[in-house]
């Protein structure tokens, strides 16, 4: 049977109080409403039907699928109108699975559980039992059948004391779905079509009516402000630095490690406190990453350094490599085996060859550094002449003494030696010896000036 899902996100979210569209705003760096779909995706979802109505445009510009189906929801009228708009894209005998666009925490496990009640009844209703089920549509049983969700505003004093609320996941056939949603009617306290009257239509219609429980009730926790994005963001950072360690790596605190896109490791990998990930990285086997450093889309070769306070972007290091302290590594730039960085030290599109070092501030922009040279500390390469930008070539086993300034666009040859403090307009040959700087004149017995008074 062809799994059909429907996520409803056509709320405002007012109470983010956000120019953005609610489902828009990020947990572990990636939109709730992606994460949603991506969790559904792994499922093996067959079509997805996202009930969509306000900020548009911010929504398509943001979620790119290819076989998403966008169901516009004109006006909110409630949850069973949300679903409605989907109702035509459905088949008769699809399962359809309905999840809130909200609550992104909600794995692939419970997700299979909750498909796995299904395939032997008719409705299957993923709940939980919170301390506090204020505000949440109760599950009424009777007999321990389900028979009813009420919503908080239309319960009883007695229905409120239940304390087994409804998610909002559920998940029954789409002929069913299509019956039930053409029946509902919107004379309840809200004035609107609740998705969930449609399990007291089943219950009369004689449907077997099962629930599905979620073992951690934050991955059924909606997000409707800032504060409930921060605790379920929390949560979900917990959740991942279990998994990587579970998984071998070493956290020096998990509750400082931030991961927010897909990280990758290798074996014995240990990550110092307050470490950022974002976007996809991967670290090989015995990297080492020193503390308060910022990863993001870049890979990091076996047995390689990463020292304290560096930030590494869009970058390739290979192994056996020394990044840092306080390196700051831009787009384009890749380090070769045994390559080293410094502090204070910044490449953007610069390869340090095999073995090449840059030990101390020193800027490498559009730079080709070959294999075992030596960059002396204070080297810029001069890439910018206000307009454009032009590329560095340095040669193999070169060596730039301290405070040299390279004016791009130049080489200097293999084996060439810069003489410190010189500035570089001209090509160097290989083996070569460059000083471009003033003569050293000494005055002997010069006086100083005194003081007028
Ligand atoms: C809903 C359920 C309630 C459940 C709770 C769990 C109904 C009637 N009530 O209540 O039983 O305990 O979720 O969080 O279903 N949405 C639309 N269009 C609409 C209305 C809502 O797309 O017209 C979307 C919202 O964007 C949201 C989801 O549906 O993602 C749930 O809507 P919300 O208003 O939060 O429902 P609740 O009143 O909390
Ligand atoms: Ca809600």
């Amino acid at each position: 049977m062809a799994l059909s899902v429907v996520i409803l996100a056509a709320g405002k979210g007012t109470r983010m109080k956000s120019s953005l569209p609610k489902v828009l705003h990020k947990i572990g760096g990636v939109p709730m409403v992606q994460r949603i779909i991506d969790t559904v995706k792994t499922l093996g979802a067959d079509s997805i039907h996202l009930v969509y109505g306000h900020g548009a445009e911010q929504l398509q510009a943001t979620v790119k699928e290819d076989n998403l189906n966008w169901c516009l929801q004109q006006e909110q009228l409630g949850t069973g109108h949300a679903v409605q708009q989907a109702a035509p894209h459905i088949q008769d005998d699809d399962d359809v699975l309905i999840l809130v666009g909200d609550a992104p925490l909600i794995r692939v496990e419970t997700l299979t559980a909750l498909r796995e009640v299904k395939a032997h009844c008719d409705l299957a209703l993923l709940t939980v039992v919170l301390d506090d089920p204020t505000g949440m549509g109760r599950i009424v049983r009777q007999s321990d059948n389900i028979t009813a969700i009420v919503e908080h505003k239309d319960a009883t004093e007695a229905q409120r004391q239940i304390k087994e609320i409804n998610t909002g996941m559920m998940m029954m056939r789409g002929a069913d779905l299509k019956r039930w949603l053409e029946a509902l009617q919107n004379n309840n306290a809200q004035g609107e079509y609740y998705l969930t009257d449609v399990i007291g239509m089943a219950a009369a219609e004689g449907k077997c009516i099962q629930s599905a429980q979620v073992e951690t009730p934050v991955e059924v926790e909606g997000i409707n402000n800032r504060v409930q994005l921060a605790k379920l963001e929390r949560a979900l950072q917990r959740r991942q630095a279990q998994d990587l360690m579970t998984q071998g790596v070493t956290l020096a605190d998990p509750a400082r490690f931030d991961l927010r896109g897909t990280l990758t490791t290798g074996t014995d990998v240990i990550i110092d406190i307050n470490v950022i990930v974002e976007g996809t990285v991967t670290l090989g086997d015995n990297v080492v990453i020193g503390a308060n450093c910022i990863l993001r889309n870049c890979a990091i070769g076996d047995n390689t350094v990463i020292e304290a306070n560096s930030i590494i972007e869009d970058a390739q290091v290979s192994e056996d490599c020394t990044v840092g302290p306080y390196a700051r590594l831009r787009p384009g730039s890749v380090m070769h085996k045994q390559a080293k960085v410094g502090n204070f030290v910044e490449m953007k599109k610069a390869v340090l060859g095999e073995g090449a070092k840059a030990n101390h501030l020193t800027y490498l922009g559009d730079a080709e550094v070959g294999a075992n040279a030596n960059i002396g500390a204070g080297t810029i390469t001069c890439n910018y002449d206000g307009v454009n930008k032009s590329k560095t070539q340095i040669g193999e086993a070169a060596f730039i003494g301290s405070n040299s300034s390279l004016v791009a666009p130049v080489s200097i040859g293999k084996g060439a030696t810069v003489g410190a403090g010189s500035v570089i307009t001209n090509a160097v040959d290989d083996n070569a010896l460059a000083v471009g700087r003033g003569k050293q004149r000494n005055i002997a017995n010069w006086p100083r000036p005194t003081k007028k008074s």
